[in-house]
C-alpha cells in the first residue's frame, strides 16, 4: 500500500523576515520533495506555521515598545506571503497563537501529567529583582564557559554552538535591567529524557543508522552517549501557552515545548477545513512523517519530541529527519543581527519573476552534508552560464526553428539514426535517476542531473546543427525537432519540483497541461500537429551591475 506523507517544516519565530540560509536549509528542499510526490500522485500534507512564542519575540516587543502579539502578526504575514511568493506551497500556514493550538498543547502536557510522564521539582533560577521576572533562556546573557563569549545566552552560546543552562554563564547579567540576577526557588516540569535512552539508542541508533544523514545521526548519537538528563518544559513567563495546571500562575510552557505540537494543530486545522480526522496523519502507522528542519533543530526533533509522543504513547514518530547544514554568506557566517544576510522579500522584490534563479542557486548549493556558501558571484554565473546558456538556450532554439519553419505546429518524425536512438534511451532514464535523488535527500544531484537532460538537448541540437540541414535534407529536421520539442515537455515535468515557475512559462510555451513524473521519460509527449505558442525567453541575462549592487549592499 501507498503511504501518505506528512511533510513538516521548521516553524520559522515570527520575529524577524526569512533570508537564504532559511530557504537552502528547509524550505526549499521540502518544497522540492513534496511537489515531486504529488508529481508522482501521492498523497502528501505540507505544513508550515510561525513559531510566535519564545522570549526574542518579547524582547522584540519590549525593544520596540509594542506587544508580541504586534511582533508576530506583523512577521506572521510578511513570511507567509514571501514564502507564497517563493512558490513554496505549504497545505496550511499556520500559528502557534491559534487557539486550536493552545488547546492541543495544553492537552498533551496535561496527557503527560496525568500518566506520571513529567517530574515535578523546585530549583533556584536567576531572578531579576528589579524587574520582578524570572530570567529565562534569552533574558540573561553572560560569559560562554566553552568558548569564552561574553554575550551568550541562558539557554544557547551562539558563537561556538553549545546548548548551555543559565546557571552554566560566567557574570550572569539581566536583559531586562542589566544588573546582575539573584537566585529563587521556582517549581517547573520536566520531561526525564534519561528514562528513554535506551529505548532512543534502539529507535535511533539500531534503527536509522543507514537511512538517517550522517549529520543527524552523528548529533544524535553525541546528544545520546553524552548522557541525557531531564529537561524543563515549562517557564516562569508571561507570554506562551499557559501551563494548564492549577498552581502554576505566571508560567508558560517553553516554546521548544509547544513549538512541535505546532505541526500537529496545524494538522488539525486543515482536517477540520478539508473535513478529514487529524488521527489518519498523526495516529496511523501508514501515514510517513519527515521534519526538514536545520542543523541547529536536530536535538528537538530527534530526540526531544519524540520523547514527548512516545511519552503520549498515541502518536507516530518520524521516519527521517533530513536536517541541513548552515548556509554562509560571501564567506561569513549570516547574521540577523549585523545584517550579514539576503532577505527574501527585499530579493523578491528587487529580483522580480526571478524566484527561480533563487530556488536554482540554493539548491546547488544546499548544505546537505556540510556547510556551504552563497556568493552573488555564483548566483550570477548560475543564471547566466547554467540556467539561460544550457536549459533557455535550448528551449529558445526549438521553439524558435519550429516556429521558423513550421509555424508552430510539431512536424512529423522521421527514421531515427543511432545516436538518436542512444539519446531516446537516454531520455528513458531520467525520471528514475533524479526521482531517486529526490528520495535519498539529494537535491542538488537530483537537479544536476536535470541539467544534463538540458545539456543534452543543447548538444544535440548543436551536434546535428537542423539550421545547415534545413537547407539539403528538409526531411531530417522535422525529426530532429520533433524529438528536440519532447525533451522540452520532459524538461518541463522534471523541472517542475526544482523550478515551478520556468516549467508553468515552458508549459505554456508547449501549449500543454502539467503531466505527471509517470508520463516523463518518453519521447511522444506531443503529437505531430500539435501547436506550440510562440517563443518567450526562459531567463535573462543578470548584468554585472545588478551583483554589485547586491554585494555593495551587503558591506554598507
Ligand atoms: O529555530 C527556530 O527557528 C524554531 N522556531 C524552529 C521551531 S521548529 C518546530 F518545532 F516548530
Ligand atoms: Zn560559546
Amino acid at each position: 500500500m501507498i503511504k501518505r506523507h506528512l511533510i513538516t517544516t521548521a516553524l520559522p519565530y515570527a520575529n524577524g523576515p526569512i533570508h537564504i540560509g532559511h530557504l537552502a536549509g528547509v524550505y526549499i528542499p521540502a518544497d522540492i520533495y513534496c511537489r515531486y510526490l504529488r508529481a508522482k500522485g501521492e498523497e502528501v500534507l505540507f505544513i508550515g506555521g510561525s513559531d510566535e512564542h519564545g522570549v526574542p519575540i518579547t524582547i522584540t516587543a519590549r525593544k520596540e515598545n509594542t506587544t508580541p502579539q504586534a511582533i508576530v502578526d506583523r512577521y506572521h504575514e510578511m513570511i507567509q506571503k514571501s514564502f507564497e511568493q517563493l512558490g513554496i506551497i505549504f497545505d496550511i500556514y499556520s500559528r502557534t497563537t491559534k487557539p486550536v493550538h493552545h488547546e492541543t498543547a495544553s492537552e498533551i502536557f496535561t496527557n503527560l501529567y496525568k500518566t506520571g510522564k513529567l517530574i515535578e521539582k523546585t530549583s533556584e533560577q536567576y531572578f531579576d529583582e528589579v524587574a520582578s521576572e524570572f530570567l529565562a533562556d534569552r533574558y540573561i546573557t553572560g560569559t560562554c564557559p566553552h568558548c569564552e563569549n561574553n554575550s551568550a545566552y541562558g539557554d544557547q552560546c551562539e558563537a561556538c554552538g553549545s546548548s548551555l543552562n543559565a546557571t552554566d554563564l560566567i557574570n550572569p547579567k539581566s536583559v531586562l535591567s542589566g544588573n546582575v540576577p539573584i537566585m529563587k526557588e521556582t517549581k517547573h516540569w520536566y520531561l526525564p529524557l534519561e528514562q528513554y535512552e535506551d529505548w532512543l539508542k534502539k529507535w535511533i541508533l539500531e534503527g536509522h543508522k543507514e537511512d538517517w544523514k550522517t549529520n543527524v545521526y552523528g548529533q544524535c548519537k553525541s546528544w545520546i552517549e553524552q548522557g541525557l538528563h531531564p529537561r524543563a518544559v515549562t517557564r516562569d513567563l508571561s507570554w506562551g501557552v499557559k501551563v494548564p495546571l492549577a498552581d502554576a500562575e505566571g508560567k508558560v510552557l517553553y516554546v521548544w515545548f509547544d513549538a512541535p505540537i505546532g505541526y500537529i494543530s496545524a494538522t488539525k486545522e486543515w482536517c477540520e477545513q478539508n473535513g478529514q480526522n487529524y488521527e489518519r496523519w498523526w495516529k496511523d502507522e501508514e501515514t510517513r512523517l519527515l521534519h526538514f528542519i536545520g542543523k541547529d533543530n536536530i536535538v528537538f526533533h530527534c530526540i526531544i519530541f519524540p520523547v514527548m509522543l512516545k511519552a503520549e504513547g498515541s502518536y507516530i514518530l518520524p521516519e527521517n529527519v533530513p536536517a541541513n547544514e548552515f548556509l554562509n554568506l560571501e564567506n561569513n557566517k549570516i547574521s540577523t543581527s549585523r545584517n550579514w544576510a539576503v532577505w527574501l522579500h527585499e530579493y523578491l522584490e528587487e529580483f522580480k519573476d526571478k524566484q527561480d534563479v533563487l530556488r536554482y542557486t540554493l539548491t546547488t548549493i544546499a548544505p546537505e552534508t556540510k556547510d556551504s556558501d552563497f556568493t552573488w558571484a555564483d548566483f550570477q554565473a548560475k543564471n547566466n552560464n547554467e540556467l539561460l546558456a544550457i536549459f533557455g538556450n535550448f528551449v529558445n532554439r526549438t521553439v524558435v526553428l519550429i516556429h521558423k519553419y513550421y509555424e508552430g505546429v510539431i512536424p512529423e518524425i522521421g527514421e531515427f539514426t543511432d545516436e538518436e536512438k542512444e539519446l531516446i534511451a537516454k531520455i528513458a532514464g531520467f525520471p528514475s535517476v533524479i526521482g531517486t535523488s529526490v528520495e535519498k535527500y539529494r537535491f542538488r544531484e537530483a537537479l544536476a542531473e536535470f541539467m544534463n537532460l538540458a545539456r543534452l538537448g543543447n548538444k544535440y541540437l548543436t551536434d546535428t546543427e537542423p539550421w545547415k540541414v534545413v537547407k539539403t535534407d528538409p526531411k531530417r529536421v522535422k525529426t530532429i525537432l520533433h524529438l528536440s520539442i519532447q525533451i522540452c515537455a520532459n524538461l518541463s515535468v522534471l523541472g517542475e519540483p526544482f523550478l515551478p515557475f520556468t516549467s508553468a512559462k515552458l508549459r505554456k510555451i508547449l501549449n500543454i497541461d502539467i503531466l505527471y513524473w509517470s508520463d516523463s521519460g518518453r519521447v511522444d509527449l506531443l503529437k505531430a500537429g500539435h501547436k506550440i505558442n510562440a517563443p518567450e525567453y526562459l531567463f535573462e541575462k543578470i548584468e554585472n551591475a545588478v551583483i554589485e549592487a547586491q554585494v555593495r549592499k551587503l558591506v554598507k
